[in-house]
């Protein structure tokens, strides 16, 4: 593979699990209150930033390039509130979003289809991601910072089914092990 195009997707690996990472510290801050249901929600999130690493770990190797794991900076631990990290959230996927199209825009100059093809299930998924904590942050907008309402929430977003990384990379065989 095309050794920029390498560079750059490892770099990517490392966002993706920058991501995991804060989102797992987000959920931690939201267990620390007691709220389990973000707490949930951000956990599910944080195993999905895995799966997005995932997919570029064996996208990279399936090229003939080489994966090269970089130091995965410390996120942000402390929040002053939950419409905090929302939008925190939302900035964040914002920042991935721009550099999934920075890739996108580096596959086109090199007339590089495999991975045109292979990105555009980014693409597609960052306008789920941004819409995910911009619906959030609407809701929360109605309800406010505490009481009754957060409460509400916390219990539809505990709602949210904890993904498995295998799951999400399509590798699950039914409960027979076909
Ligand atoms: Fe991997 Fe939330 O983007």
């Amino acid at each position: 593979m095309d050794k920029k195009m390498e560079k750059e997707m490892n770099a990517q690996i490392n966002r993706e699990m920058f991501s995991s990472y804060l989102y797992l510290a987000m959920a931690a801050y939201f267990d620390a209150e007691s709220l389990g249901g973000f707490a949930q929600w951000m956990k599910a999130q944080a195993i999905e930033e895995m799966a997005h690493a995932m997919k570029f770990y064996s996208y990279i190797f399936d090229r003939g390039g080489v994966v090269t794991l970089d130091a995965i900076e410390k996120p942000e631990g402390s929040f002053k509130s939950v419409q905090e990290v929302f939008e925190k959230t939302l900035d964040h996927e914002k920042f991935v979003t721009k550099n999934i199209n920075n890739l996108y825009s580096l596959a086109q100059k090199q007339n590089d289809n495999a991975s045109l093809i292979f990105l555009e299930w980014f693409v597609t998924e960052q306008v789920e991601e941004e819409k995910n904590a911009l619906d959030i942050l609407a809701k929360l907008k109605y309800v406010g910072d505490k009481g009754q309402g957060i409460l509400m929430l916390d219990k539809e977003l505990g709602a949210r089914p904890m993904p498995t990384l295998a799951s999400l990379l399509g590798q699950v065989t039914d409960e027979a092990g076909a």
